[in-house]
């Protein structure tokens, strides 16, 4: 059970074979200090390199008497992969990665726009990464532009994570806002983005409308009055052909006394299928 020299080597070849490809995964919050242990060698000849981004290690890192890597504050810029291998090897192929990740405030958000009518806006966002915690809230506020006034809170004053536009309500026409909102998780707020947008003034809405109506400008008018024409005509036929058919069906005397209308309405109502027009021959 006892490994001495070369044994040591199986070991690390082993370890190599099984564990080499593989990355070591940290992830640590922002402006802590970080110690990275080599898990390969545990002696002051290590060598500590930066594989991703491929540079040099950053001044505040400094290889430790056992072989670990300590970094002082860290900060966005220190994630990426790490290597570690013994030093005056010449074929260095035993080397251990770490795969470090940062955990910062959410960054700030893209593709922040602003939507406005004539008296709201729409303020639509994406989120570009949550910067290793989950999102808490967005907070969003507006005011005049170009003033230093006080920023108004967009209400509702907590904006779920899963939001991605909100509306502004009670803007004035014709009038230019700047519009700001970050994402906050736990380690904190992110970095402010700003947005300008100019609600549109009365007037241009109805310019709007009538560009909508605009193609009925061209539209020609002799094309409509003959296609009224046509339909008039249609109408004005088929309501003669029909007084037609009715004076031809129904002969009823121009006088019709006054009697014989009272005795009608009961027949009616008592006999459904009664036919005025055909009593005077059923009647003898
Ligand atoms: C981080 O390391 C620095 C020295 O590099 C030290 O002054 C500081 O107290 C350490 N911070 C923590 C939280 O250990
Ligand atoms: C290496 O030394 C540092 C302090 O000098 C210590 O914090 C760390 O735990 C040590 N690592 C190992 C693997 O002993
Ligand atoms: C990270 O690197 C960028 C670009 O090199 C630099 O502008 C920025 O200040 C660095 N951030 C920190 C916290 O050092
Ligand atoms: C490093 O870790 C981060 C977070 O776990 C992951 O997104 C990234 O793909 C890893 N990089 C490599 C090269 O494995
Ligand atoms: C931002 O907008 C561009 C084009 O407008 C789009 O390609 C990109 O995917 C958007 N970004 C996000 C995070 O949605
Ligand atoms: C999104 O974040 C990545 C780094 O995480 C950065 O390189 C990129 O520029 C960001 N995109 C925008 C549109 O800011
Ligand atoms: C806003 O305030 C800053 C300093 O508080 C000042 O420098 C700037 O001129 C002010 N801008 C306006 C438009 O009042
Ligand atoms: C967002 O969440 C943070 C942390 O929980 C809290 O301090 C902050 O007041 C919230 N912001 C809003 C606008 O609700
Ligand atoms: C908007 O305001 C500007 C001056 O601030 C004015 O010139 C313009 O006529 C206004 N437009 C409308 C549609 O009210």
């Amino acid at each position: 059970m006892y490994c001495f020299g070369g044994c040591w080597y199986f070991f690390i070849l082993v370890f190599v074979i099984v564990y080499g490809a593989e990355t070591t995964n940290i992830a640590i919050d922002v402006n802590r200090n970080l110690t990275i242990l080599c898990p390969i060698h545990r002696t002051r000849d290590v060598m500590w390199i930066r594989e991703l981004p491929k540079e040099l290690l950053q001044p505040h890192s400094i290889v430790l008497d056992n072989g670990s890597l300590f970094i002082s504050q860290v900060n966005q810029n220190d994630s990426g992969i790490y290597s570690c291998s013994r030093e005056n090897v010449v074929n260095s192929d035993v080397k251990a990665r770490v795969n470090v990740t940062i955990r910062t405030p959410p960054p700030a958000l893209v593709n922040v726009t602003v939507r406005p009518s004539t008296i709201l806006a729409l303020l639509l966002w994406e989120v570009n990464g949550t910067g290793g915690y989950p999102i808490i809230n967005f907070t969003a506020q507006f005011r005049l532009a170009y003033t230093n006034s006080s920023w108004i809170p967009i209400s509702p004053n907590h904006i779920t994570p899963n939001s991605r536009q909100i509306e502004v309500y009670k803007l004035v026409p014709n009038t230019t806002y700047e519009f700001r909102i970050w994402a906050t998780n736990q380690l904190g707020r992110g970095a402010i983005k700003e947005a300008h947008g100019t609600t549109l003034g009365v007037y241009k809405e109805e310019e709007l409308a009538r560009h909508m109506l605009e193609g009925a400008d061209k539209f020609d008018t002799r094309v409509w009055a003959v296609a009224v024409g046509i339909v008039m005509g249609t109408l004005v036929l088929l309501g003669l052909g029909i007084c037609f058919l009715l004076y031809q069906e129904c002969r009823i005397p121009g006088v019709v006394e006054e009697q014989e209308i009272i005795e009608l309405v009961p027949n009616i109502i008592l006999n459904p299928g009664f036919d005025p027009c055909s009593q005077n021959e059923s009647i003898p």
